[in-house]
């Protein structure tokens, strides 16, 4: 069984008129209210669709989100069951401040096929499609992941670009892929473009590697999953989260979550750009409609495309 291929167009719309309604923040400098409207409107956008639907990555705990909430039931409840996990708007930052790469984002599995994760941080190590499977590994030192990859890709790590968020608690991680002599891209936010650009012909990046958003990484490993890529993630957790792990049934703290373990099955993968993306054009608003571009996966389906919809408004 997999997913059926009619809901990519439905999932698509949803990120569509969610990315929509948090365009009209964009530069207002008001990542909350941005943020409310695109929740706002996908979940609204949800219960026009014919699926018993699940939130399984959402906005946060019930007691903290009112709205997407993880457990949340979406849809009329009426066809396929389905797993959801979202980011209504992926780099709050980048629409309150008017600066490229926003995104509403989901994927979407069969019923308990994707991961259950906390809404934690997460270590994380991508890497591109066509690589021994399983080739980096969270525990190697940096200098050793390097040096796999420039040797499955007959390079040297001078030849090499990883991307990773520009933050000092990745200060040790920077200075090993300096003293290697790797080339950086440093991005201020938003780091499921900037792990779905490992598998992006048109990007330099070979790597991405360090700590940001548990959702953002489940989400970018649905991607992944549909481009052959590969992910390996862990929970980074405080001792309130370590409790709240616990509960979600998590026993191995530690455990290191290949892309299968988090991706089990189809999938399928929308992201529709806010502004304007190395990945996809922003928002247009028209007179009476708005245009839409959006990077629409499918796995099973073979789907690996870009939709460009004009919506009435
Ligand atoms: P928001 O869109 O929720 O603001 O998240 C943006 C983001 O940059 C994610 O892409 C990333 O995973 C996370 O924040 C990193 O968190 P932090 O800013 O705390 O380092």
């Amino acid at each position: 069984m997999s997913i059926k291929p009619e809901y990519l167009k439905l999932f698509a719309n949803v990120t569509e008129r969610a990315a929509y309604r948090a365009s009209k923040f964009i530069g207002k400098y008001d990542k909350e209210s941005a943020d409310q409207a695109a929740v706002d409107c996908m979940r609204k956008e949800f219960n026009k669709i014919d699926m018993d639907g699940k939130i399984v990555i959402g906005e946060g705990e019930m007691d903290e989100a009112p709205m997407l909430f993880i457990g949340e039931k979406v849809g009329t409840k009426k066809g396929q069951k389905i797993d959801l996990a979202v980011d209504p708007l992926e780099g709050t930052n980048f629409v309150a401040k008017n600066l490229p790469n926003s995104f509403s984002v989901l994927a979407a599995t069969e019923e308990n096929k994707l991961f259950f994760a906390p809404d934690t941080y997460m270590e994380k190590i991508a890497i591109g499609s066509n690589l021994p499977k399983h080739l980096v590994d969270l525990d190697n030192s940096v200098e050793k992941n390097i040096s796999l990859l420039a040797e499955a890709k007959k390079t040297s790590p001078d030849k090499l670009t990883v991307c990773i968020l520009d933050r000092p608690r990745h200060e040790k991680i920077i200075s090993s892929l300096k003293k290697m002599d790797v080339n950086l891209k440093l991005i201020s936010d938003g780091d499921i473009s900037g792990i779905i650009y490992t598998v992006d012909p048109n990007s330099p990046v070979d790597m991405y590697m360090g700590i940001g958003g548990g959702p953002e990484g489940v989400l970018a490993a649905a991607a992944l999953s549909c481009y052959g890529g590969q992910i390996q993630t862990r929970l980074v957790l405080n001792s309130e989260e370590t409790i709240r792990a616990k509960k979600m049934g998590i026993t191995d703290l530690k455990k290191k979550y290949n892309i299968e373990d988090m991706i089990r099955g189809d999938v399928m993968f929308c992201a529709t750009a806010i502004t304007n993306g190395d990945l996809v054009r922003g928002i247009v608003d028209q007179k009476d409609f708005f245009e839409a571009s959006t990077v629409a996966l499918h796995k099973e389906g073979k789907i690996n495309t870009i939709y460009n919809n004009k919506h009435k408004k």
